[in-house]
Order: C-alpha cells, then sequence, then structure tokens
C-alpha cells in the first residue's frame, strides 16, 4: 500500500505548521553556497503546499523567516528576500490552480517594500480561493506576537473597550496574528533539531510534535506522508486518562 492510500482521510490535521530547516546544512553537503540551500527549498514548499491541497488539510503554516534571522550576514538576509520576491511571483499559477489562499502572521510592516508590495498583491489575487489557506510566517516570533497582542489588550482596556474581567484564552486567541486560524495539531519541523525557535509558542500548545532528520530541500510528498501517518498513531489525551479517551 503507498503512503498516501495509508492516510485516513477521515482523521485529517485540520492546521499543520512546519519549522522549514536544514537548507545551509544541504548546500553544504552538497558543496554549495547556503542561498543554494534556500533556493533548493522552494521545491519543497511546493511539495507541502499541493500535498495538504490534494489531501483536504484546511491550513498550512511555513516558518519561512524568523525575527531573530536578521542577525544573520546580510547577503544571506538580503538573498532570502529577493528569493521570498521571486518565489510569490513564480508560485502564482500553482497556488491558482491548487485553489490556494495565501496569508501572512509576523511583522510584515518591516519587510523591504517589494516583499510587502508583492505579498499584498498575492494575497488579494488569491483572497476568493476555497482550497488549503497557506500562511507563511514572515518576520515572526511568538514572543513578538504575544508581547503586541498585550499592547492591544492593554490599549483597549485603557480606551474602556474591554475590561479586565473580559480577558479569557479566546480573547487572547483573538489578538493574535493567527485569530482567523485554528490551533495547528501537528508540528513538523526538519533537519533533526527538537526545539520550537519562537515559532507559535501559544497555538502550539497540544500539538503533536514530529521531528525529522530529513533537510528541508529533501521533505517531498512522501515525508509529509509519513508525518501525518505518524501523528494518526497518536492517542491525544488533552490531560484525561487513555480510558476516557477510548469509552465508545
Ligand atoms: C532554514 O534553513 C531556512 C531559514 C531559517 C530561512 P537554515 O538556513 O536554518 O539551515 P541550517 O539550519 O543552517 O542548515
Ligand atoms: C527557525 O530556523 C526559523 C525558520 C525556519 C524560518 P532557524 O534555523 O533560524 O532556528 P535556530 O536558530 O536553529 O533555532
Ligand atoms: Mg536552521
Amino acid at each position: 500500500m503507498s503512503l498516501s492510500d495509508q492516510i485516513n482521510k477521515k482523521r485529517l490535521p485540520t492546521h499543520i505548521a512546519i519549522i522549514m530547516d536544514g537548507n545551509g546544512r544541504w548546500a553544504q553537503l552538497h558543496g554549495e553556497q547556503r542561498i543554494f540551500g534556500h533556493q533548493n527549498g522552494v521545491s519543497a514548499v511546493r511539495a507541502a503546499s499541493e500535498a495538504c491541497a490534494e489531501l483536504g488539510v484546511k491550513f498550512l503554516t511555513l516558518y519561512a523567516f524568523s525575527t531573530e534571522n536578521w542577525a544573520r550576514p546580510k547577503h544571506e538576509v538580503d538573498a532570502l528576500m529577493e528569493l521570498l520576491v521571486a518565489t510569490i511571483r513564480n508560485e502564482m499559477p500553482t497556488l491558482m490552480k491548487n485553489n490556494i489562499q495565501l496569508r501572512a502572521i509576523g511583522d510584515i510592516h518591516s519587510l523591504p517594500d517589494k516583499c510587502q508590495l508583492e505579498l499584498v498583491e498575492a494575497i488579494e489575487e488569491t483572497k476568493t480561493n476555497t482550497g488549503l489557506t497557506l500562511i507563511l510566517a514572515l518576520n515572526y516570533s511568538a514572543r513578538w506576537e504575544l508581547t503586541e497582542a498585550m499592547k492591544k489588550i492593554a490599549a483597549d482596556i485603557s480606551s474602556s473597550l474591554l475590561a479586565p474581567i473580559d480577558i479569557t484564552e479566546d480573547l487572547i486567541s483573538s489578538y493574535l496574528e493567527t485569530s482567523d486560524f485554528p490551533d495547528p495539531e501537528l508540528m513538523i519541523r526538519t533537519s533533526g533539531e527538537q526545539r520550537l525557535s519562537n515559532y507559535l509558542l501559544w497555538q502550539l500548545a497540544y500539538a503533536e510534535l514530529y521531528f525529522t532528520p530529513v533537510l528541508w530541500p529533501d521533505f517531498d510528498k512522501e515525508e509529509l506522508y509519513k508525518a501525518i501517518i505518524d501523528f494518526q498513531g497518536r492517542e491525544r489525551r488533552f490531560g484525561k486518562t487513555s480510558e476516557q479517551v477510548n469509552v465508545k
């Protein structure tokens, strides 16, 4: 039986979040500069998006650039921004063909103007697509997001739009960048690193974590199927006992 046939289509995760890691090491293995790894990571982005669209996964969030990534050498940051612009432009036909809606989370307004323009245009062009929602985490970090949410809540309290008693978990979620999306049930990180690197700290509270040694440019549809099959084999207990969860 093929891997995709082993997936139970009725128990798909609604939202998958991925930390696309290992581009630099992939390039090094091939005796190339780091940017060559980023360029080759684009095909993995396409594969993961297409696989999710085909399966019927509703949301896919990809960590494309973290707030901390600004600390990389300037030429790498510049090359990543160029690649982002070119990729969004080149991938438009794939997004349209697969009925994918593009969204972004993160401090988008601090990205170079060219990136913002390209992004806003692609979001606008795909906004009526009804299949997968592909969310790019760009200039994103969870602590930044939580800090911004706290500032907005405080501002709404001081202007009497809110009272402290109104603060609930749902209210906090509604102030986050991800307010339009459900929390991810499955978080995948490639390249063997086992950390969250400031990714969706609030939203991943009960996500299943899947770590694979595969480097991002080698992460293809089959690798995504493996992660989903692994996810489907787990028992999600949410604090309860196994017996409670298995009550028929
Ligand atoms: C992930 O690959 C891509 C980004 C962070 C933009 P890396 O560039 O982190 O690759 P490694 O971890 O150095 O191999
Ligand atoms: C996390 O990867 C950020 C992205 C994938 C965009 P990094 O490679 O930057 O993470 P650390 O620094 O190794 O934790
Ligand atoms: Mg890395």
